[in-house]
């Protein structure tokens, strides 16, 4: 890995603008001296992100998110440092030789290298003669060799020791194996969990595969599909099934597709519509919304045409509006999955639904609909009821008005009269959305140590001045995490004899600790300015924590020891230190 010096560093970062780059992600908005939007690191739909011109960094007022240009684009694109590096002298037009560049974390490469070798495996399998079948099926399906390839797709032997054996040959731990998910110790010794299934890699958000579906092709009489038990480094909800590819793609098209299962996604590819993502069948998570929202792009939710998938329709689009994203929704006819749809009738018809996608108060207009016989009355107020409750969750003023519209047409009721029943409704709303926001804001009652600490570090991070009051007469803060932003902060300065925030975001962008810290600091909004009498009162409150610690310390000493003159010599420290703290 080459080494870059601070000063390089720093030339990079500032040959961008942090409010560009970070708008080119998000939506700003300038609000006096600072920009605004939306936190794409927690979910929120109300602006708590601040971008600072001046300053160079970010800083969530909600969140505590806080950090420079490289920080947001590895945070935001799950990139290591010098990934983010090299995109933003990239953007800034810094021409730079940065040789090997070090992934993000190694932890659990165990893992990822047991899966590495199971693709080569299965990868490798397909392509003998036991995996004519299987291709045989694939092809069948309508994909081709290059899709195959693009998507890893192998296959497991119809012996199920055989990746066993491969994975003890190249010295991996029995223990390692069994954490894959690949592997299991039944009464017949070690075998593999995947036998006679076609192997569909699952990669994470950036692309290395953490784990496998294996579908069946020759045999009817199991699980249509197994997948990876969870590992450290798989979580089925954390996961989208072709997020990596999909991401550019979505973001250039300024659209993504989300639909259920993975061949659903792979048969869109095959059709050129790369901008798909899948669920794999379970309901969509918080998490998955959020990646979804990082895309900053129009949302299609296009699951299978059947009841379930109506069902899951709802719930997914209701994650997804929690967290300030209003999706279309495509509906298939005669139960069909999009890639029946495509088999059946073609791409084009196909691109024709996304194109018609509804928006979603028609889609629950419908799907409130269904399975009632609106023809009765009591029927019909169950269906209005429900309407008007989703109605509440709408902040687009428009589509309310075209929905109340509907849905006064449908029922024969004057719009007046569903619009006064809306807002007797929504007077109950806000109690539970301020109710959430509280609890956001903990009031911890903290004692004045801690405080102390704080507030001296909130100037450490503002002025040198503050720094090397620290360095000449404290040194040493009593809580472990704010001792370990002290001593960086204090090593930064040391070795290069200044501080700028903005710079030392880049010298601790490895740290989510100290960068945790930095925000829980910054979000204490103190005042500006700060007199030195009040830094040197912060500094005497630790120094008398450190004296209370020390004759502690030496008082069960002096209880323990039995000699009289190291008894005298002992009382005698404990005094001269507390006549310190009346200092
Ligand atoms: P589907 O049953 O709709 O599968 O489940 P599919 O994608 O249409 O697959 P084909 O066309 O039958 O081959 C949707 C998703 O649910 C997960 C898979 O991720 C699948 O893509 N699933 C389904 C399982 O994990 N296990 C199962 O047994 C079935
Ligand atoms: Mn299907």
């Amino acid at each position: 890995m080459s080494k870059l010096s601070n000063e390089e560093i720093n030339n990079i970062r500032n040959s961008v603008n942090i409010v560009d780059v970070v708008s080119s992600y998000i939506p700003l908005t300038k609000r006096g001296k600072n920009h605004f939007g939306v936190c794409p690191f927690h979910d929120d739909r109300d602006p708590s992100l601040s971008v600072s011109y001046e300053k160079q960094i970010y800083t969530c007022f909600s969140c505590g998110a806080t950090g420079n240009v490289f920080t947001f684009i590895m945070d935001y694109e799950h990139l290591s440092f010098y990934e983010s590096l090299k995109k933003v002298a990239d953007i800034g037009g810094v021409a730079f030789d940065f040789g090997y560049s070090k992934p993000k974390v190694n932890k659990h490469r165990e893992l990822y290298e047991i899966y590495e070798v199971a693709q080569l495996f299965y990868q490798n399998n397909i392509n003998t003669e036991q995996g004519l079948v299987a291709k045989e099926y694939l092809f069948k399906r309508g994909f081709n060799e290059d899709v195959i390839k693009e998507f890893g797709i192998g296959l497991s032997l119809r012996d199920n020791e055989m990746l066993t054996k491969l994975l003890l040959k190249k010295k991996f731990l029995v223990e390692d194996l069994i954490k894959s998910g690949l592997v299991v110790n039944n009464n017949y010794g070690h075998n593999d969990i995947y036998y006679n299934r076609i192997m569909f890699p699952l990669t994470d958000i950036t692309g290395k595969i953490i784990g496998y579906s294996g579908r069946i092709y020759n045999n009817e009489d199991t699980a249509k599909y197994i997948n990876t038990k969870e590992t450290p480094i798989f979580k089925k909800g954390e996961l989208l099934y072709n997020y990596h590819r999909a991401k550019e793609e979505s973001r250039i098209k300024k659209q993504v597709i989300i639909v259920e299962g993975f061949m659903d996604v792979i048969r869109c590819y095959t059709k050129d519509i790369k901008n798909v993502v899948a669920t794999m069948g379970t309901a969509i998570t918080k998490n998955q919304a959020m990646l979804i929202k990082k895309l900053t792009a129009d949302v299609i939710i296009c699951f299978d045409g059947d009841d379930a998938g109506a069902r899951a329709t709802l719930a997914c689009s209701n994650e997804l509006m929690n967290i300030g994203v209003v999706p279309k929704i495509v509906r298939l006819e005669n139960n069909m999955d999009p890639d029946d749809y495509i088999r059946t009738y073609g791409v084009n018809r196909f691109k024709n639904k996304l194109e018609k996608a509804m928006n979603i108060m028609d889609f629950k207009l419908l799907y409130f609909k269904s399975n009632r016989n609106v023809s009765n009355s009591d029927e019909m107020a169950d269906y209005i009821n429900d309407i008007l409750k989703e109605l509440e969750l709408v902040e687009d003023e428009i589509l309310k008005e075209l929905t109340l519209k509907k849905l006064s047409e449908e029922s024969g009721l004057e719009i007046d009269v569903l619009k006064k029943q809306l807002v007797q409704k929504e007077k109950t709303l806000p109690k539970v959305l301020i109710a959430k926001k509280e609890l956001v804001i903990k009031p911890k009652t903290i004692d004045k140590y801690t405080m102390a600490e704080q507030h001296l570090l909130y100037y450490m991070l503002k002025s040198k001045e503050v720094i090397a009051i620290y360095n000449k007469k404290v040194s040493f803060m009593p809580t472990a995490r704010y001792r370990f932003l002290a001593q960086e902060i204090n090593f930064f300065y040391k070795e290069y004899k200044y501080f700028d925030l903005a710079d030392f975001f880049s010298f601790v962008a490895d740290n989510e600790e100290i960068i945790k810290t930095i925000g829980e600091i910054q979000n204490l909004n103190l005042k500006d300015e700060y007199d030195l009498e009040e830094i040197d009162d912060y500094v005497n409150v630790i120094r008398e924590y450190h004296i209370n610690y020390e004759c502690r310390r030496l008082m069960e000493k002096l209880n323990s020891e039995t000699d009289v003159l190291e008894k005298a010599k002992i009382a005698d420290k404990i005094k001269e230190l507390k006549v310190g703290i009346n200092l």
